[in-house]
C-alpha cells in the first residue's frame, strides 16, 4: 500500500470506531475539557462542581476504600456505602458460628453497636497536581530507563515526604500517566477508624453468587454500610471510643425519584488498571496465549474444588471465598478473550500500526518504533508465559506458600484448608507446568526433585502425606528463587524497554491523530486514581435476536428463587415481603427496582463507585460489568460494554423493609 491508501484506510477505520464519548476514564481535575460534551448529553453541573480545590465539590464525598474499591459518603455523619463484596473481609472478620453475619447479615441498631475494623482505611482525595517537572528534575535523554526509574523514584519520595509532613493522616502518592509522559501527585487524608454499620445477608448481598457474576441480568444487592470516625477536631485518628462520626466536606444526596433508559450517568471512582494503547502483539498474547493458558489452569483448580465442595458442606464453607476469588478472574478472562476476538482487535491494531509506521517514516522520534516493539515482544513472550505459570501453577498450592511463611497465621490457614484439595491441585498444576514450560526455562530444582521422586504424584506424596513443611518450603523457595534470579530480571529489563517505547508510542499516537485530524482525545490508562466516566442508562444486544433491557426488578429475584440452589436461595423475609407486596415508598410499577446497566467505562476498583445522575445525585452503586463487555480494559465497544450498578432504591428498600434499620434513612437526604 502506498501512503495515501494507507491513510485513507486508516481514516476509514477511525470513522468506523471513533472514540464514542462513553469510552474513557477522565482525570477529574481536567474534566473541564469534557464538560461541553457532558452537558450536551444532559449533565447539568459544572466542572467546578465535580472537582475543585477552592471549595467543596463532589469529589470530597468519595473515598478510595481500603486501597482496592471505592466508597462514598451518604450523610453528614460519616455514613459510607460501598459494595458487599468490598466489605466482605470485614463482615467475615466479625463473623463466628454464633454470629454469622455473612449468612444472616448485620445491622447496628445504634451507634455503639457499630463494629471497628483493625485493618480498614479510607482515603479522601484532598487534591491532585501535575508534578512532571519536579519528578523529572535532573533527567537527561542519555539516561537508561533504569536510571530514569531511579531518578523518578528519588524525586517522588522527596515530593511525597514534603507533603506528608504537613498534616495528620496526610498520605501522598506520585503516579505516572501516559506511561510516564506525565506525573501527578495525589494527596489524601486517610481515616483508619471505620466501623461496620450494616450488611445484608449474602443471600441478598451476593445473590446469584459466582453463577451470575459478570453477567446481566443481575439481581445482586451488592452493598454494605460503614461509618467513618474522626477525633473531636474532625481529623483522622486511630480507633478510640471517644472518636465521633466524621463530618465530610460533602456527601451525596440520593435521587430516589426513578430513572429511565437514556438518562445521563456518571461514575466517579478509582478504576485500577487498563491497557487501552498496547500493540497488536500484546493483545495477541493476552487473547491467544495468556488468557487461554491461565483459564485452563484455573479450570483445573475449580474442578478440584467443585468435586470436594459438592461432597461436604464443611468444605464448601471453607472454600467458598477462595472459589469465588479464583472464579472471578477466570470468568472475566473468558469474556475478555471472546470480546477481543469478536472486535477483531489484533487485526485492527495491526492495520493501525502499519499506517502508523508509514506516517512515522523520517520522523526521528517515532521511526521504527513498531519494528522495535515486535522484536522486544517476541523476546518477552516466552518469559511472560513462564511468569504466568509461576503465579498460576507453581505458586498456587496453598500449602507451599504457607510453609514459606513464618507460621504466625497458622490457625487462620488451617481453618480453611482441606488437604485433599491442595494435594490434587499440586499434582494437576505441576504436571501442567512440566508439560507446558520449555525445558530451558524450567526450574532445575523442580526437574531434579520430580526425577528423584519418580513422578509429580510421588513428590506430592512426599510433601502432603507427611505434612512436610520443610519440603514444601524448600520447593517454594527453590522454584521462586530460580524465577526471581533467572527469569524475572530478563523479563523486567525487556518490560522496561517496552515501557520506554510505549512512552514514545503514546506521544506518537497523539501526534498521529492530531495530524490526521481525527479529533481523538486520549484519556490515560487507569492507575487506581480518581476518574470520571460518563454515559447513559442503556440496554444492549449480546446476540442475534436477543435484546437486554437495562433494568432488573424484584420479579427477577423471585423468578430465580430456588431453595435447593445455594446461589438462588432467597431469604424468607424477602419472600414474605414479596407475597404481601409491602414495598412501601420503594415500589415502582408494582415491584421494586434492583439493578441497572449503563454505558460508563469502568474496571476493577470501580466497585462501590457512586453512579450519579445529571444533577450529581446518587442513583446507584457500581459493582460489575457485563460479560460480553469485559474486553473494555483493552478495547471498548460502545455496543457491548456496560457497567452494572445496584439501584440505590433497592439498597434503601433492603435497609428499610428487610433489615428494619429504617432509622439509618433519617440521616440521608432522599429526594423523591
Ligand atoms: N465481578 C465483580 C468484581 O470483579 C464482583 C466480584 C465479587 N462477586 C463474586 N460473585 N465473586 O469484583
Ligand atoms: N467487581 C469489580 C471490582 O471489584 C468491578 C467490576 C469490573 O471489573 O468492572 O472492582
Amino acid at each position: 500500500m502506498n501512503i495515501k491508501r494507507v491513510l485513507l484506510f486508516l481514516i476509514s477505520i477511525m470513522a468506523l470506531h471513533p472514540l464514542r464519548a462513553d469510552e474513557g476514564m477522565w482525570v477529574s481535575s481536567y474534566i473541564q475539557q469534557k464538560i461541553e460534551d457532558m452537558r450536551g448529553k444532559g449533565f447539568r453541573l459544572s466542572a467546578e462542581d465535580l472537582y475543585s480545590i477552592n471549595s467543596s465539590s463532589l469529589k470530597d464525598a468519595i473515598v478510595h476504600f481500603n486501597g482496592g474499591c471505592t466508597g462514598e459518603m451518604i450523610s453528614d455523619e460519616g455514613l459510607l456505602i460501598t459494595n458487599h463484596h468490598c466489605g466482605y473481609d470485614q463482615i467475615q472478620y466479625h463473623s463466628s458460628v454464633e454470629h454469622d453475619y455473612l449468612k444472616d447479615g448485620f445491622w447496628a441498631m445504634k451507634r455503639d453497636e457499630e463494629l471497628p475494623n483493625p485493618d480498614l482505611y479510607v482515603a479522601f482525595l484532598e487534591y491532585m497536581e501535575d508534578v512532571t517537572k519536579k519528578v523529572l528534575a535532573g533527567y537527561s535523554e542519555s539516561m537508561s530507563e533504569e536510571q530514569r526509574e531511579k531518578l523518578v523514584a528519588d524525586n517522588s519520595r522527596r515530593i511525597v515526604s514534603r507533603i506528608e509532613r504537613k498534616g495528620k493522616g496526610i498520605k501522598a502518592r506520585v503516579a505516572p500517566l501516559y506511561y510516564g509522559n506525565q506525573y501527578f501527585v495525589y494527596v489524601y487524608k486517610v481515616f483508619t477508624d471505620v466501623r461496620l454499620v450494616g450488611a445484608p445477608p449474602s443471600s441478598i448481598g451476593k445473590f446469584g453468587g459466582d453463577t451470575d457474576n459478570w453477567m446481566w441480568p443481575r439481581h445482586t444487592g451488592d452493598f454494605s454500610l460503614f461509618r467513618v470516625y474522626a477525633d473531636r477536631n474532625n481529623e483522622p485518628a486511630p480507633y478510640s471510643p471517644d472518636n465521633v462520626p466524621y463530618r465530610p466536606k460533602r456527601f451525596f444526596k440520593i435521587n430516589a425519584s426513578g430513572i429511565s433508559e437514556g438518562d445521563f450517568t456518571l461514575v466517579y471512582g478509582y478504576p485500577g488498571r487498563t491497557s487501552e494503547y498496547v500493540t497488536s502483539q500484546a493483545v495477541d498474547y493476552i487473547a491467544n496465549v495468556s488468557n487461554p493458558k491461565k483459564i485452563k489452569l484455573r479450570t483445573i483448580r475449580l474442578g478440584i474444588m467443585d468435586s470436594q465442595m459438592e461432597r461436604s458442606d464443611a468444605v464448601r464453607i471453607q472454600y467458598s471465598s477462595k472459589h469465588a476469588d479464583v472464579a472471578n478472574s477466570w470468568k472475566k478472562w473468558q469474556g475478555e478473550m471472546k470480546g477481543i476476538l469478536k472486535m477483531n482487535t489484533v487485526e485492527n491494531k495491526r492495520n493501525y500500526e502499519k499506517a502508523f509506521a508509514v506516517w512515522a517514516k523520517g520522523k526521528p522520534e517515532y521511526d521504527g518504533i513498531i519494528g522495535k516493539f515486535a522484536d522486544l515482544y517476541s523476546q518477552a513472550e516466552a518469559l511472560s508465559l513462564v511468569r504466568d505459570y509461576q503465579y498460576e501453577a507453581l505458586n498456587a498450592p496453598e500449602f507451599l506458600f504457607f510453609a514459606a511463611g513464618d507460621g504466625s497465621d497458622s490457625a487462620l490457614f488451617y481453618k480453611n484448608y482441606y488437604k485433599p484439595i491442595d494435594k490434587a491441585t499440586f499434582i494437576a498444576l505441576m504436571n501442567e507446568y512440566d508439560k507446558d514450560i520449555d525445558d530451558s526455562y524450567k526450574s532445575p530444582y523442580f526437574k531434579e526433585k520430580v526425577a528423584k521422586a519418580g513422578s509429580v504424584e510421588k513428590l506430592a506424596d512426599e510433601i502432603y502425606d507427611n505434612d512436610s513443611l520443610s519440603l514444601a518450603r524448600e520447593f517454594y523457595m527453590a522454584t521462586n528463587t530460580f524465577y526471581n534470579s533467572t527469569v524475572k530480571p530478563r523479563l523486567d529489563s525487556l518490560n522496561r524497554e517496552i515501557n520506554m517505547l510505549y512512552r514514545k508510542y503514546m506521544r506518537g499516537q497523539m501526534d498521529f491523530a492530531r495530524e490526521n485530524g481525527t479529533g481523538k482525545v486520549f484519556y490515560p490508562d487507569a492507575n487506581s486514581t480518581l476518574r470520571i466516566a460518563y454515559g447513559r442508562i442503556e440496554g444492549y444486544a449480546p446476540a442475534d435476536a436477543v435484546r437486554y433491557k437495562p433494568f432488573s426488578t424484584l420479579e427477577g429475584i423471585m423468578e430465580k428463587d430456588n431453595p435447593a440452589i445455594f446461589d438462588y436461595n432467597v431469604p424468607q423475609k424477602l419472600r414474605e415481603i414479596y407475597a404481601s407486596k409491602d414495598f412501601g415508598r420503594w415500589e415502582e410499577n408494582g415491584t421494586v427496582p434492583v439493578c441497572f446497566i449503563a454505558t460508563n467505562h469502568t474496571t476493577g476498583g470501580n466497585s462501590g463507585s457512586p453512579v450519579l445522575d445529571a444533577d450529581g445525585n446518587l442513583i446507584g452503586v457500581n459493582f460489575d460489568r457485563v460479560w460480553e463487555g469485559t474486553m473494555s480494559d483493552i478495547v471498548f465497544d460502545p455496543d457491548l460494554c456496560r457497567n452494572i450498578a445496584l439501584d440505590i432504591r433497592y439498597a434503601l428498600f433492603v435497609i428499610d423493609k428487610v433489615a428494619d434499620a429504617g432509622y439509618l434513612l433519617n440521616e440521608m437526604v432522599i429526594l423523591e
